[in-house]
């Protein structure tokens, strides 16, 4: 059913989401193609808004009708809802948000709800004053359901509030700008004759934008001046250290965004891009099209090495691994309503299967970024410890300060603490098997050993010392490591 109605295609979009369990942006795309500009930001903004603060408007709700809906009438539940929205959070005025759902519910072919949609909304303009919000539930008062609540106050006592506050802003949409083509300044300029404000981003290069456009109207979109991605995705990219001649996978590509930023720092180099979803793969192909680069594309599990692998190694390797999202909520609402808690456990598990199977297609010194858009421990810090403690061959490479706060591995950002979405990222190095490495790692591991050198004439090792702890060995490693020569002529015993 394709409404001639903005309101009730807002309200169908909705249920669809909310009732159906279908992707905001998937269900959205195909429904504003037949709308005007104007009816697009009016539609996307109600549906978004629905979405993101439903808890509190099904509150608002209850605390006006005498009865729920029916399960048939859900689709008029959707439309009260989002009158509900305008009321509270657009600037619709009160008689139209009022006067336009009740036509909108005979557009939906359900004249008879006119009637009590009326009725709702004026009862709750009338009563809202009234209405003390910090007597509601939590789930209502921050909008989130109880389960996610809990589970971000358990992950950051400090932060929780802060988090599911900024869970509920609407997004900032951020420009990468392909500096190959035109400057930052030239393209905010571009940005400014096109009436689009926007600011720069001092850390990332990147640009902000201070309103949401379509990129359909972003000067040189097309032509891959720019991208849009979020600033602390801008800073993946230049964590690579790539350098011309390099073997690049991309463990999770699409759509490819970071993937292009890649390509647009080195071009000349061999990069694989990988994703598990063809649907997804198409859109990697017209990202590497847009940004005119090339990449081969492979469409598979990338934790499957032996369907894709050529026996080649990698020099880096970028798992901007599938996750939670719990980062990204004020991006994507949706997640609210689809994520449960099981979700996790299952995404930490492909999560463990990449970065175990994908570790030994680095080439010794090379680097993995393992990146997150979550919040949670289990799926970002976790991992990576693991890691670093069951194999001796990686270490995490420190990251600079600016990239989040330092987990011990990695480092997070969080909505709502620092600016941007949430965000992990940990960079583990395959090391050389020098002698300063594995006297650490075995000091790690046994307490007590003993270290020894021999010349290169004789077979019997002359005894040194014995370590009794780890710190002796970590002042050693360090002394070591400047000492590449004198570690070159000792051996173990
Ligand atoms: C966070 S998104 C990647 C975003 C992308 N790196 C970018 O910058 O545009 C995660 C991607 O991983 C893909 N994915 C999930 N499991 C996978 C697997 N086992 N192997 C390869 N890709 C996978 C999903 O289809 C999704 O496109």
């Amino acid at each position: 059913m394709n409404p001639k109605n903005s309101r009730a295609a807002a309200a169908l979009a909705i249920e669809k989401v909310i009732y159906q369990g279908r992707q905001l942006n998937r269900t959205l795309d195909p429904v504003l193609q037949f709308w005007s500009a104007q009816d697009r930001r009016f539609i996307t903004e109600i549906v978004n808004g629905v979405v993101r603060w439903f808890w509190l408007l099904e509150a608002f709700a209850r605390g006006v009708m005498l009865k729920p809906l029916r399960k048939r009438d859900q689709d008029i539940y959707c439309l009260l809802l989002a009158g509900l929205y305008q009321l509270e959070f657009m600037r619709v005025p009160n008689y139209a948000g009022v006067s336009e759902s009740v036509n909108a519910a005979s557009a939906l072919g359900k004249s008879w709800a006119g009637g009590l949609i009326n009725a709702i909304l004026k009862k709750h303009s009338q009563s809202r004053q009234n209405l003390q919000l910090d007597r509601l539930d939590e789930s209502s008062r921050f909008a989130h359901p109880a389960w996610m609540i809990d589970r971000i106050r358990k992950e950051w006592p400090q932060h929780w509030e802060k988090i599911l506050r900024a869970n509920n802003e609407r997004p900032q949409m951020a420009l990468r700008v392909n500096l190959n083509r035109v400057s930052a300044s030239k393209m905010l300029q571009f940005l400014e004759e096109h009436h689009i404000r926007a600011q720069m981003d001092s850390n990332s290069g990147g640009i902000r934008l201070l309103q949401r456009v379509s990129v359909r109207n972003l000067p040189g979109f097309d032509q891959g001046w720019v991208s849009v991605q979020g600033i602390s995705s801008q800073r993946v990219a230049p964590l690579l250290d790539i350098q011309p001649g390099q073997r690049i996978l991309d463990a999770c590509a699409a759509p490819g965004g970071k993937m292009l930023h890649t390509l647009e720092l080195c071009s000349e180099i061999d990069l694989v891009a990988i994703d598990i979803d063809p649907s997804r793969c198409r859109l990697i192909h017209d990202t590497l099209s847009r940004g005119g680069q090339k990449a081969t594309i492979v469409c598979a599990d990338a934790a499957l090495t032996e369907n894709w692998w050529d026996g080649k190694y990698f020099d880096r390797i970028l798992i901007d691994a599938p996750c939670s999202a719990l980062g990204a909520v004020s991006k994507h609402p949706d997640i609210k309503h689809h994520r449960q808690p099981q979700d996790i456990n299952a995404v930490v598990k492909v999560q463990q299967q990449l970065l175990t199977n994908l570790l030994p297609l680095l080439k010794p010194e090379g680097k993995l970024l393992y990146t997150t858009c979550s919040i949670l421990a289990c799926e970002n810090e976790d991992q990576i410890r693991k890691v670093v403690t069951d194999d001796d061959e990686f270490i995490a490479e420190p990251l600079p300060a600016d990239l989040g706060g330092s987990t011990g591995n990695g480092r997070q950002r969080l909505q709502g603490v620092d600016a941007g979405e949430g965000f992990y990222c940990a960079c583990l190095v395959r090391a050389r098997q020098h002698v300063s490495w594995l006297l650490l790692k075995r000091c790690q591991a046994a307490p007590r050993f003993t270290f020894g050198s021999r010349d290169e004439t004789s077979s019997e090792p002359a005894m040194l010392w014995t370590l009794q702890n780890q710190r002796v060995a970590i002042i050693l490693w360090k002394i070591l490591s400047v000492e590449e020569e004198w570690c070159s002529a000792v051996r173990w015993h």
